[in-house]
């Protein structure tokens, strides 16, 4: 997993560790929700507190290939809280990150693993895209890339034609799309049908745990976030716990299959669209999901989340 731990990354991990087929191998850390080194402290601090300190958070690029001037998206705070989990109180991890950079885990773990691997990035494409810079080789051994992303069919999230993990750096997330990865997208087409409320999180306040207490309280200020800048949804976006299922259980998206590109310069600058170039290209490298089985995907994620 490559996070920006903000509360949906949460939300993802928790989900990871609860779903047998998934081996969290690792995890990088991200910038967007919060910066790079909180999200990583976050990811470490959540990992002891779900009762699993042995997987590996490593730390990935503090900031975009082009600038440094977006590593944290200025509406972040009101939606995930200045710490990133809702200004909940997590408990300090007792170990820190590894030194191994992410982006050198990346490329390790695919001549490790190779087609076993599936990379689940939730954030900006950053650290996948200098991976794949820096060692080519990876695009072909690595099994499938479930990236939570993009907009095809609905419009963004941070401008009308720009979803946040894209926006954040359009270069990279272009590199990854066009190159010959095996993409799967999970974007706001799917993501927004999946809905949390605070129904739900009363079962894991119910549970009286200190991890469902934890989760139960940083859902509920992403919910009332929700409230406010998304009233029409009617509760809170499951998007990057969505990209995690979709990558163990394809099934639960319907998707298109195209070859996409991402504009990097103004007035889209962000926008994930088909690539015009490689529209007779009969490799299609892309699948993006534009349907989901939401009742089935949510019922899922209660009965993994509240078995933690
Ligand atoms: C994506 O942006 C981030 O704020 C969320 O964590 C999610 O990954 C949704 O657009
Ligand atoms: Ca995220």
């Amino acid at each position: 997993m490559d996070l920006d731990t903000g509360i949906d990354d949460a939300l993802a991990i928790a989900y990871a560790l609860a779903t047998p087929e998934c081996d969290l191998i690792g995890i990088v850390g991200s910038y967007g929700n919060v910066l790079m080194e909180d999200g990583v402290q976050n990811s470490l601090n959540l990992l002891e507190m779900l009762g699993h300190p042995e997987v590996p958070v490593f730390p990935g690029l503090p900031h975009s290939s082009t600038t440094d001037s977006f590593a944290v998206l200025p509406i972040s705070a009101q939606i995930h809280g200045q710490n990133g989990v809702g200004e909940v109180e997590i408990k300090k991890a007792n170990r820190k990150a590894e030194a191994t950079s992410g982006v050198d885990f990346f490329i390790e773990a695919a001549h490790e693993y190779g087609q076993d691997l599936i990379i689940v990035p939730t954030g900006p494409l950053t650290n996948l895209a200098a991976a794949i810079k820096k060692d080519p080789e990876i695009v072909e051994l690595i099994g499938n890339v479930t990236l939570m992303g993009g907009a095809l069919t609905v419009p963004g999230n941070v401008s009308p034609v720009t979803e946040a993990n894209i926006s954040q750096d359009p270069e990279a997330a272009n590199e990854v799309f066009r190159s010959n990865l095996n993409l799967t997208m999970i974007g706001l087409d799917v993501t927004t049908r999946t809905l949390l409320t605070t129904t739900e999180t009363q079962q894991w306040r119910n549970l009286d745990t200190v991890a469902g207490k934890a989760y139960a309280d940083l859902t509920d200020y992403y919910i009332d976030a929700y409230k406010v800048t998304s009233p029409h949804l009617g509760g809170c976006a499951l998007h990057d716990p969505l990209a995690v299922a979709a990558a163990v259980q394809p099934r639960l998206v319907e998707t298109i299959e195209l070859n996409m590109k991402v504009d990097t310069q103004a007035p889209f600058a962000g926008r994930t669209i088909g690539d015009e170039t490689r529209v007779n290209v009969p490799a299609l490298h892309t699948k993006a999901a534009v349907q989901v089985d939401k009742d089935r995907f949510v019922a899922d994620f209660m009965e993994k989340l509240t078995s933690l």
